[in-house]
């Protein structure tokens, strides 16, 4: 049997853990991971991965130069594939028709037209980007505008892996839906893919549907999660006003199994590239087949989220005498989640943002979004200093605002920190991660979302 050769365009977060997870659990197939950014294929070919995810060095080191290539060399590898998933970045459109809300598919697009120009007989072409609905239709009309009269397969299969747990996501997933026409070679291009997954995901949680639902299925999924995170932002409004407590009120809510538990945790807001991009997407996608309505209902989860950002600076201002200004401010954390450097839509930067129109003086850590800290503040105004160590970043500060959820806070010497302050001391929770009782009883005024502050006024 000859060896299947399986490519993937686009060498990011997510197109090269997958792709290390594949190579891991398939040995009999080879394959290659190709990008245009050659930094960051040398990076996957080097001791410092591009990306920092738990559990990802190992699979490399395991499958590297063994049945797992990285390249710049995007012609050969569409020649030799017989497999393509395309995993090119997808970001909102931010010009021209739909600017905000539609995405971007040039990419999408450009990675078609490669196929189209450089293979030489008919492939796979897996979409594992985020699409909107009906993208296939175009990749098809692309794809089957070569001259040389190929004829290509389009197969949907979305990604669900989170940030900070993808290895544990694509080698357990809850399910991988994998999406193909209705004809016998769709179904037959559905079976090749779904024979990748098979070697280490058992059969019932390989789904197979129509085009259109899977890629639906991928935007509804992340907007009913981002949802939900908006739903219990909305309610710590309420909590903060009433002196319910909101971690009461989702564990109660949450034993109902019809609602359950998982994602219920109130915050400064989610981030992250997916959540905003793909309610925007579905947010026009509504707009353009007419249906305003549903597209407002939405669009309702995105403005609930800036407002959660909004409402947290409100309150740390409220509670230092209603100005920051020449206040340096301790910001624990800036990626937009625990476990990962990414800080691509992180509600740190509209919080680190608005303390600077308020003239705050900033002071971050984070133990691994530094360097991406640093480009997202490139343009902001005022004084801000990046600092690896903790206890430098709190020294002489009125107050900490603690924007990620970072296991390493928790076993932060908080007395040594309180006594390296100004008093009063403020702490701000904005993952409700910390002992806020113990911090209290060391003289902190500490205000978790959506429960009663601790105050010593
Ligand atoms: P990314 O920006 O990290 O990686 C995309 C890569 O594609 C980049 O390295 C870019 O250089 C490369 N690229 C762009 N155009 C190219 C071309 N024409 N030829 C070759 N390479 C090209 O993006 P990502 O986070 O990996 O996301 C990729 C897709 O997966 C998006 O559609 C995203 O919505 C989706 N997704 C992301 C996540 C996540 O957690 N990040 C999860 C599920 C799905
Ligand atoms: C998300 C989806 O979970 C994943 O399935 C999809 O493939 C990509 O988008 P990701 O953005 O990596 O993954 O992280 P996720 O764990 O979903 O968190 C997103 C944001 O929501 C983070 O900022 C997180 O802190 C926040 N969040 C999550 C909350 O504020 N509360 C919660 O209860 C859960």
């Amino acid at each position: 049997m000859t060896t299947k050769k399986i490519l993937c365009i686009g060498a990011g977060y997510v197109g090269g853990p997958t792709m290390a997870v594949i190579a891991d659990r398939c040995p009999q197939y080879q394959i290659t991971v190709v990008d245009l950014n050659e930094k960051r294929i040398a990076a996957w070919n080097s001791d410092e991965l591009p990306i920092y995810e738990p559990g990802l060095e190992e699979v490399v080191a395991r499958c590297r130069n063994r049945n797992l290539f990285y390249s710049t060399d995007i012609p050969k590898g569409i020649r030799e594939a017989d497999i393509i998933f395309v995993s090119v970045n997808t970001p909102t459109k931010t010009f021209g028709c739909g600017a905000g809300r539609a995405a971007d598919l040039q990419y999408l697009e450009k990675t078609a037209r490669a196929i189209v120009e450089y293979a030489d007989e008919g492939k796979i072409v897996v979409e594992k980007s985020t699409l909107p609905v009906r993208t296939a239709q175009a990749m098809s009309r692309i794809l089957h505008s070569n001259p040389k009269g190929l004829k290509f397969q389009i197969i949907s299969n979305p990604e669900f892996l989170a940030e900070g747990t993808a290895i544990n996501d694509l080698e357990n997933p809850d399910r991988v839906l994998i999406g193909g026409m209705e004809t016998p070679e769709g179904q037959r291009a559905i079976e090749e893919v779904v024979a990748i997954y098979a070697n280490w995901v058992p059969r019932e949680r390989i789904i197979t549907t129509n085009l259109w639902s899977s890629e639906l299925t991928k935007l509804v999924s992340n907007a009913l999660l981002a949802q939900r995170v908006s739903s219990v932002n909305s309610i710590s409004a309420l909590c903060e006003k009433t002196e319910a407590n909101i971690n009461e009120v989702t564990a109660a809510a949450g034993r109902d199994s019809r609602i359950g538990a998982k994602f219920l945790k109130a915050s400064i807001g989610f981030g992250g590239s997916c959540f905003k991009k793909d309610i925007l997407n579905l947010v026009y996608l509504c707009g353009y087949y007419g249906l305003p309505e549903v597209a407002e209902y939405w669009e309702q989860v995105v403005r609930m989220n800036d407002y959660q950002a909004r409402r947290f600076v409100g309150n740390m201002l409220a509670a230092m005498f209603n100005t920051v200004a020449d206040k340096k401010i301790a910001i624990l954390g800036f990626a937009f989640k625990a476990n990962t450097g990414d800080t691509r839509e992180s509600p740190a930067i509209a919080v680190c943002c608005q303390l600077l129109e308020e003239h705050a003086r900033l002071r971050i850590h984070d133990p691994k979004a530094l360097g991406n800290a640093r480009l997202d503040l490139e343009d902001a105004e005022g004084d801000i200093s990046y600092c690896e160590d903790p206890y430098d970043a709190v020294k002489g500060a009125h107050a900490i605002a603690l924007l990620t959820e970072w296991d390493s806070f928790r076993k932060l010497d908080f007395r040594r920190i309180y006594d390296l302050m100004e008093k009063p001391a403020f702490l701000f929770d904005g993952r409700n991660l910390l002992d806020h009782r113990k911090l209290y009883e060391i003289g902190f005024n500490v205000y978790p979302i959506g429960q009663k502050a601790l105050t010593h006024f």
